[in-house]
């Protein structure tokens, strides 16, 4: 008996999955709102101009490619950490918190749930029902325990705050619960800002530790609207972990840039803290790529470029809300009784089309409308080219 041929094959990621039953699909009608990507209005994912002219300026002045640090870019961590923070925030003032540059949203959950498996080896990370999936895929990964709470009812299209804090009440002191900093995926269902307040006192009292994962910073409402959660948990909070990434808002999804900030309630536990992190980072991948967060620290740093990113995120979030509109107008047209209309005040790029399994697998099937099986759709997929495809073939389910 060989070692390595007791395992058998796992599927393959349900996100991942579609661009490749998408890539394969030879229908010219095709449509892929699929995985979370933006797309323009050409249905194209284009390099932001604020990113090209960063890279240019790079490869023109850049002296260097020697090593950094397991923390990576230094410029970019203090850019992101003031993206997330704000200016002048307590907890970075008090030295409560490090922001460590990782590979993308994923490596940086990655990183904190292999702290977590140090520092709470016990602890229970709750998940939200529904989530991206591989929230479980990383804490099982790393021999976390992880249990669910209720979110977001796909068939009514509704939030549920109230079952939320109903099945957190279960969690046990020291547990985490990850939470979806804004642009909730795969619902698009947010909290208010009144919920998140209320959401940071059940936790403080309960003394439970909140995991933000924040990957559309911008998406929602604007790149400061949208880090509130961040900002009011770190000021009421005295522990969380923050994984942010900038594979969205900077539309580099293939460059893996992100960061693992910790805050922890002191500057001596910080360190500490910090010095854990560093280490996992040094025994995974010594060091992050450089490239997209040399992106992200050159255009943070520049005024003019700030600006233009700035104009480039709102493009980004307007076309989304545009497309959410027409989506919802054309269905009322089209089938007046589909009840879609949740899907316009809902955040970013997602949301669930609230249909049965079998609708589901015939717009996938028959019409090569590529989504979850679940109906998670990405609102950026949608362009003027493919609306009225898209529309006709969903009330032509309703007809039936
Ligand atoms: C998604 O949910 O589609 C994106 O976050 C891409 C990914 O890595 O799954």
């Amino acid at each position: 008996k060989m070692i390595f041929d007791g395992l058998s094959a796992v599927g393959d990621d349900p996100i991942l999955r579609i661009s490749i039953l998408y890539k394969a699909d030879n229908n010219p009608n095709k449509v892929d709102l699929g995985v979370g990507v933006y797309k323009d209005a050409d249905g194209y994912t284009a390099i932001l101009k604020s990113v090209k002219e960063a890279e240019q300026f790079l490869v023109n002045n850049q002296q260097s490619k020697g090593y950094l640090s397991p923390a990576g870019n230094p410029e970019f961590n203090k850019a992101v950490e003031e993206l997330l923070f704000g200016k002048d925030h307590p907890v970075v003032k008090q030295g409560r918190v490090a922001t460590m540059q990782a590979p993308g949203g994923t490596g940086s959950i990655r990183i904190g749930a292999d702290f977590l498996k140090i520092s709470h080896p016990d602890a229970t990370v709750w998940i939200s029902n529904p989530t991206w999936p591989n929230h479980f895929a990383i804490t099982d990964m790393v021999g976390l325990k992880s249990k669910s709470y209720r979110y977001y009812d796909i068939k009514e299209g509704q939030f549920l705050f109230l079952e939320m804090l109903e099945d957190l009440k279960a969690a046990k002191e020291g547990d985490v619960v990850i939470v979806h900093g804004c642009c909730h995926n795969a619902s698009g269902a947010d909290l208010s800002n009144d919920q998140w307040d209320q959401l940071a006192d059940f936790m403080a009292e309960r003394k439970l530790v909140p995991f933000i994962d924040i990957a559309y910073q911008g998406f929602a409402n604007g790149v400061e609207e949208d880090a509130y959660a961040v900002r009011m948990m770190a000021e009421k909070l005295p522990e969380l972990l923050i994984a942010s990434s900038y594979s969205k808002n900077f539309a580099m999804y293939r460059d893996r840039a992100g960061a693992i900030a910790v805050v922890s309630p002191t500057a001596q536990a910080n360190e500490i803290n910090a010095s854990h992190m560093l280490k996992i980072i040094r025994s995974i991948y010594s060091m992050p790529p450089d490239h997209g967060a040399a992106v992200v620290a050159h255009i943070l740093k520049d005024d003019s470029l700030r600006k233009q990113w700035y104009q480039e995120v709102d493009d980004m979030r307007g076309r989304v809300k545009k497309m959410r509109l027409l989506f919802v107008k054309k269905m009322t047209e089209k089938a007046p009784n589909s009840g879609f209309d949740y899907i316009v005040d809902q955040n970013g790029m997602f949301s669930f089309l609230t249909l049965l399994p079998e609708q589901i697998q015939t717009l996938i099937n028959d019409y090569s409308i590529f989504m979850m099986a679940n109906g998670r759709v990405n609102m950026a997929g949608l362009t003027e080219n493919n609306i009225d495809y898209v529309t006709d073939s969903i009330a032509s389910l309703f007809k039936a």
